[in-house]
């Protein structure tokens, strides 16, 4: 089966409602406007952002800018359950019931005013799956036209094996960065290459801007020299890292300020030469590579 085509670096709204910069609806619409003029067509919701909430700005701002649906794809996650003011639960779990499946993208439809999801994926695995269940509910979603695509998040080879026994996935959406190097050595991109799914990698920039702890500190470093050798910002060196991949990975980018969003796509014309790549590595490990 074809694949959605997503733009190379997806944006990633996580933090654009409550759970982060808090922008109103007319900073929304302007950082969606950004994001289309500058290469990121794509733009990456959980039904859970912002407690609920940030699908529902966005999608107000979406259509207070009179964009063309057609020109944006939407991917949205579904099946975490927390507790908080919108949802009365107990306790946070994880509901791939097929009527919670449906009920969750009906639900994010109207929130983000819209017909269709380009892309839905379960947010994460849940010990208490049933593939063919899922299956029926992702079928019934694509015969109704509501989704285009699926596929998962967080999810081992063998997670995805177990759904992949009732229907096809598409995508995964993992943590991947150069400071979180795992799925790279745990055979989960290797897997994804030899399946034909597309991953996709959240936090792309890793612990490098986040934390002060040695291995950010050794990658910042040489990132920081790789940026003035190819004329371009640390940030992109790291998006680069990740491109040179394979597997085809698409970044998830998390900035939410535009004068960063409007040089991400440059990312995608640095082609990090080898070395460069494995410098990179051996100062994530701080090793030499074996
Ligand atoms: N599937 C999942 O389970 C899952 C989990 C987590 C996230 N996600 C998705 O992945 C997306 C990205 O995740 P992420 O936010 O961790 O991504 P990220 O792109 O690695 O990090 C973004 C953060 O780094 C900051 N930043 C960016 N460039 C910087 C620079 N040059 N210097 C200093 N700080 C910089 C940003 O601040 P500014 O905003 O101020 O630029 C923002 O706080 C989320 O929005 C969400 O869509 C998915």
């Amino acid at each position: 089966m074809e694949h959605t085509t997503f733009s190379k670096l997806i944006a990633g709204v996580m933090t654009w409602g409550s759970w982060g910069k808090n922008l109103n609806t007319s900073d929304m619409e302007n950082l969606i406007q950004v994001c289309l003029e500058n290469g990121l067509s794509s733009f990456d919701h959980a039904d859970i952002y912002g407690g609920y909430s940030t699908e529902s700005a966005f999608g107000t701002a979406l259509k207070q800018s009179g964009i063309d649906r057609k020109k944006i794809q939407l991917i949205t996650k579904c099946g975490i359950q927390y507790q908080c003011e919108n949802r009365p639960n107990q306790i946070k779990h994880y509901d791939y019931s097929k009527d919670y499946i449906i009920w969750s993208v009906e639900t994010s439809l109207k929130n983000l005013q819209t017909d269709y999801l380009d892309l839905l994926l379960l947010h994460r695995p849940s010990p208490l799956m049933h593939p063919e269940e899922i299956a029926e509910a992702i079928h019934r979603l694509k015969t109704e036209g509501k989704i285009l695509d699926f596929g998962v998040s967080n999810f081992t080879a063998s997670q995805t094996d177990l759904i992949q026994s009732a229907i096809k996935v598409n995508y995964n959406q993992i943590q991947f960065s150069a400071t979180h190097l795992q799925p790279m050595l745990d055979g989960s991109l290797d897997y994804m290459q030899t399946q034909n799914i597309r991953p996709m990698a959240w936090n792309p920039l890793g612990s490098v801007f986040k934390r002060d702890d040695l291995q950010a500190q050794r990658v910042l470093s040489v990132v920081n020299k790789l940026a003035v050798k190819y004329e371009t910002a640390p940030d992109l060196i790291l998006l680069s890292w990740i491109l040179k991949h394979p597997a085809g990975i698409l970044p998830v980018c998390g900035t939410a300020n535009p004068k960063r969003i409007k040089q991400l796509i440059k990312a995608t014309e640095i082609d990090l030469e080898l070395q460069d790549w494995f410098s990179i590595w051996v100062e994530s490990t701080g090793n030499k590579v074996p």
